[in-house]
């Protein structure tokens, strides 16, 4: 597949606010409100984020960079994050949120980040729980949420294409990008939708009760990759391998180990064994 990418595909404040639709109260670039701030290079937009939540930036300030030098992953991993290929970006979330809502921000951001690559390319995003995003059986992007004092950042990275030197030897046949599939992105527009579907996913955690978080859950259901496969687990004692069978309504994963019993995964790594 060649590229599909429009030629000017830059990532600027004003290219990404031309395709900011949702929400009225936002003009684009509306000075101290919900700011974007859009960087040519970062060492990493969580980072910069949490510096400016910790500074009081107000809930929906995102952060955007064209690179990235050195980008997080979960469990302490890198975040490869090449110029002029990828979106990276997080935005500052403050819900008011109690107990075990707060963890369903994790699964919030994995459906609001897949809905937001669809709707922007096309492109069906499945979910490996809890959060990377897959197509063709290859990771396309991945999220990280951290909390900073009473905020939270949701930093999402999405390989939109692969860059000149591909991907280094240790992601080459797990990672991949979305033009791979055929389709034909703008960063502008993906970040534009990842934004504002991260900024929405907030407020109906915090407003929307139990209506939203059912069709969260169930959204969350059906893009599952792992649902009904055999999983390798990593970090839960006693358990290395089991079926996943459910996501509850608190977005924990259900599996079952090979007597039949059943375990709730909150957090942890899981692989799929290849079959
Ligand atoms: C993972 O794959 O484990 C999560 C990757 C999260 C990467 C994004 S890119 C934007 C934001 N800034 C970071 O340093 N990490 C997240």
């Amino acid at each position: 597949m060649g590229w599909e990418i429009a030629r000017d595909d830059s990532l600027t404040a004003e290219s990404i606010a031309a395709y900011l639709v949702g929400d009225t109260e936002q003009t684009p670039l509306n000075a101290g409100q919900k700011t974007i701030f859009v960087y040519e290079s970062v060492v990493s937009t969580n980072d910069m984020a949490k510096e400016l939540a910790a500074d009081g930036a107000p809930a929906g300030t995102a952060v955007v960079a064209n690179r990235q030098t050195a980008g997080r992953g979960r469990m302490g991993r890198s975040f490869y994050s090449p110029p002029d290929s990828g979106v990276y970006l997080s935005v500052i979330l403050r819900p008011k949120l109690t107990g075990s809502r707060i963890l369903l921000l994790t699964t919030g951001a994995a459906v609001a980040a897949a809905e937001a690559v669809e709707e922007s390319c096309g492109a069906r995003m499945q979910i490996k729980w809890v959060n990377d995003l897959y197509l063709g059986g290859k990771k396309i992007a991945g999220i990280l949420t951290e909390a900073v004092g009473g905020a939270y950042i949701v930093g999402i990275g999405v390989n939109v294409k692969e860059s000149g030197e591909g991907f280094p030897a240790e992601l080459a046949g797990k990672a991949g990008a979305l033009d791979a599939g055929g389709a034909q992105v703008s960063r502008s527009r993906l970040a534009a939708a990842l934004i504002e579907g991260v900024r929405r996913m907030g407020k109906d955690l915090e407003e929307g009760g139990g209506h939203y978080t059912g069709r969260l859950i169930e959204e969350a259901r059906k893009r599952s990759c792992v649902l009904g496969r055999e999983v390798q687990i990593t970090g839960a004692e006693g358990l290395s391998a089991a079926r996943a069978v459910d996501i509850d309504d608190q977005g924990f994963l259900i599996v079952e180990d090979s007597r039949g019993r059943r375990h709730t995964l909150s957090s942890g790594e899981i692989s799929l064994f290849v079959k």
